[in-house]
């Protein structure tokens, strides 16, 4: 038995590394859907579909906990398979709820009713597949009072990483931010809100500011994870070796994310 994490592709990497390191004993098996990439373009019955077929590999792999390394995923498909899908000896948790609970001063799991928080401003950069969900904004509500969000969807970016393309994406970053700038000139915080993104941050960190706290989301989603695991320990694999598993081309997958995490990574085929 392992862990699972699930991205469209490549980006998921970022919060693979985060939750390897915090729980080195844990097995995991990382499933990139990279011969669908990206999945920030398509409609949400799609992302639904798309998403669950992967799942349910990495079922077939033993992973009776996945996390859905995919903010596309969690906005736009999650709740749904928690309502109609994931039969009650699974769990399927997203990427979403943590960040917004460090956003909003809460801890794992805390539902009480909504509050003020020190942030107001808060800028959202995400695929134009999370930032149509308003996911983002519905769960903040369901936290906060008071926050204005901005959020911009940052079109290209995820394909230029994908392809490798590293001046590409800076310079959709520097258009982005400019983009959010011209409506929120001074956001308090900003929200990396598509597990690509951390590999941009110093380029996202640049274009904004020193004075704008720019959320992790990998970390946070790591000791998310550390807890829900002291709290289920069953859901905890033991044994077994980590994994990488690609719906596109192995060798071609393999290559760029050995790039991406400046470490060896070998991929197998789905
Ligand atoms: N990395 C994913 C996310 O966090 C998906 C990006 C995509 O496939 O468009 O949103």
């Amino acid at each position: 038995m392992a862990v699972g994490v699930f991205d469209s592709g490549l980006g998921g990497l970022t919060v693979f590394d985060a939750v390897a390191r915090r729980l080195p004993d844990v097995p995991f098996v990382y499933l990139g859907d990279n011969a669908h990439a990206p999945y920030g373009v398509r409609t949400p019955d799609d992302i639904f579909n798309l998403t669950c077929r992967s799942v349910e590999r990495l079922w077939d792999e033993g992973c009776d906990l996945v996390i859905l390394a995919c903010n596309t995923a969690s906005a736009a498909a999650l709740r749904r398979m928690q309502e109609t899908w994931i039969p009650a000896d699974k769990r399927v948790l997203g990427v979403f709820v943590p960040l917004i609970e460090a956003l909003t001063e809460r801890q794992w799991g805390d539902n009480s009713p909504p509050r003020e928080v020190a942030v107001q401003h808060v800028a959202l950069f995400a695929t134009p597949a999370t930032v149509s969900s308003r996911a983002f904004q519905r769960e903040l509500a369901f936290r906060a009072i008071g926050v204005d969000v901005e959020a911009q969807p940052c079109a290209g970016v995820v394909d230029a990483i994908e392809q490798g393309d590293e001046m590409l994406a800076e310079a959709l970053v520097h258009s982005h931010v400019e983009a959010l700038k011209r409506r929120m000139p001074r956001p308090q915080a900003a929200i990396l809100g598509c597990t690509h993104y951390p590999l941009l941050e110093r380029v996202f960190r640049e274009a904004l500011g020193p004075e704008v706290k720019v959320y992790s989301q990998a970390d946070i989603v790591a000791e998310s994870l550390a807890d829900y695991l002291s709290r289920h320990t069953h859901m905890r694999g033991r044994g077994g070796q980590t994994r990488f598993l690609t719906t596109g081309d192995p060798v071609a997958v393999s290559h760029k994310a050995t790039q991406f995490l400046r470490r060896r990574l070998e991929f197998e085929a789905a």
